[in-house]
């Protein structure tokens, strides 16, 4: 139930693998076009992370995954494996980026619409990105793991979603998965307190129906039970002395007319 508090020297490791991982997410964006394949996503971002970033894509051979990025399309909810088939419009996707830099990990997710999407598919997304946001916004000293969990949990199902249960986020340093476990639901006042110093993500799985969940035969590919939308978005972060830093910002989100 531990987790590691970072020395100021790993802090800077940390700050330098998330910059990396965000930069592959704007690197991207423009790639994600109607006929594109995942796999050729996949190849786009390895290639970037080892040749232009001298960095290693952390997912790759990592328990055996075959590739170096997750795409998880529409009802995928995590894990999908990048393959042969292409995107269309109106097919909405989450790109999940792990680099490892200097032995340190990054880890970062946003979705990606091809074309217009439809009004749920949008208002899933904005829901998605909105409870990561209120999970950071509950990050300093002091709170407790609990809080991030309820609230994240709260704001979802008031829009009448749901929460995956069986994955969540995760301590993160010079291992891609460290403890604690971030749960992104939960009982306010419960569970491991802040302190300065730790580094986790904070990554909530969010269903259009229901929060049960099915692993394919591949091993890896999560989908909705009901075969409804899912939507995630990640970012890792730093708890500082007196509130957060994220390690993973992207430049658009420091833009308020997004
Ligand atoms: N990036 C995922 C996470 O956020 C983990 C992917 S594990 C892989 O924790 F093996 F599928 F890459
Ligand atoms: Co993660
Ligand atoms: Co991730």
């Amino acid at each position: 139930m531990g987790a590691t508090i970072k020395t100021a020297d790993e802090i800077e490791k940390m700050r330098l693998a998330g910059r990396l991982a965000a930069e592959v997410l704007e690197m991207i964006e423009p790639h994600i076009q109607a006929g594109v394949t995942t796999m050729e996503l996949d190849r786009i971002c390895h290639d970037h992370i080892m040749n232009v970033q001298k960095a290693i894509p952390a997912p790759l051979n990592y328990r055996g995954f075959p590739k170096s990025i997750c795409t998880s399309v529409n009802q995928v909810v995590c894990h999908g494996i990048p393959g042969e088939k292409r995107l269309k419009k109106g097919d909405i996707v989450n790109i999940d980026i792990t680099v490892i830099k200097d032995g340190f990990h990054g880890d970062t997710s946003k979705m990606f619409a091809v074309g217009q999407p439809s009004v749920l598919a949008s208002r899933l997304m904005k829901v998605t990105r909105e409870a990561l946001w209120i999970g950071i916004g509950k990050v300093k000293p002091g709170t407790r793991l609990g809080d991030i969990g309820h609230a994240i949990q709260t704001f979802v199902e008031s829009h009448h979603y749901s929460v995956v249960r069986e994955y969540c986020g995760h301590g993160i340093g010079r291992e891609f998965h460290e403890d604690p476990q971030i749960l992104h639901y939960g009982t306010p006042g419960t569970g491991l307190v802040l302190q300065p110093g730790m580094c986790f993500t904070i990554e909530p799985m969010v269903n259009a129906g229901k929060q049960q969940v099915k692993l394919k035969p591949d091993g890896w590919t999560v989908v909705t039970k009901d075969r409804s939308l899912s939507a995630q978005y990640e970012h890792t972060l730093l708890v500082t002395e007196d509130a957060y830093e994220v390690l993973t910002l992207r430049h658009e989100e420091t833009d308020p007319t997004r």
